[in-house]
């Protein structure tokens, strides 16, 4: 049986929760589109070229791994993929309502795709993208939460 599961996200940038993620998610599929989201109404800091490169980055160019982005539905999306699983992150009970409704949502739009919930590495439940671009745009230290590649592009796109 080929099980592909979809991995959605804005991804900008991705972050060491990001990739924990991902690993967590290989041990149980056969492949995994990492797919970035085209979201019109988000302004995004890194474009979805440089997203799509950073995750390839950060993954090791995985084989088993298909770096790809989607505009519209990602019921759509799973379709004309054959993928029959999307992988989301729970880091705390905030998420949950967010994600319950998302999944109720993909589940009315797409009714055999099944959205599985893996939980984070305890260390990084708290880590979000917006709070390491805040950081690093006023110099924080980002070790362990990014990857050394992540770090560097995020500190040539904030000019440090
Ligand atoms: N580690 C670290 N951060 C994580 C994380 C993890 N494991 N999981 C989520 N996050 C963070 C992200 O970094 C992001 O942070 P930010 O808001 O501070 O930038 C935040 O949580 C939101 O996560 P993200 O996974 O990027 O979700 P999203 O809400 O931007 O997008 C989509 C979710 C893309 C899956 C969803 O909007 C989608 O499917 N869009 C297509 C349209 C659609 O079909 N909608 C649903 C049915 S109508």
């Amino acid at each position: 049986m080929n099980r592909i599961a979809i991995y959605p996200g804005s991804f900008d940038p991705p972050t060491r929760g990001h990739e924990d993620l991902i690993r967590r998610a290989l041990t149980m599929v056969d492949r995994l589109i990492v797919a970035v989201a085209i979201n019109p109404s988000k302004e995004p800091l890194f474009t979805v070229e440089q997203r799509l490169a950073m995750l390839a980055e950060v993954t090791d160019h995985d084989p088993r791994i298909e770096y790809a982005s989607f505009h519209g539905l990602l019921a759509d999306f799973a379709r004309e993929r054959d993928a029959t699983i999307v992988v989301r992150g729970l880091r705390a009970v905030s998420d949950f309502e967010y994600e319950f409704q998302m999944a109720m949502m993909n589940r009315k739009l797409h009714g055999s795709l099944e959205t599985v919930f893996l939980v984070p590495a305890v260390d990084l439940t708290y880590l979000s993208s917006s709070l390491v671009r805040t950081a690093a745009r006023f110099g924080g230290n980002l070790d362990g939460l990014v990857h050394p590649s992540v770090a560097a592009a995020l500190a040539t796109r904030y000019g440090r």
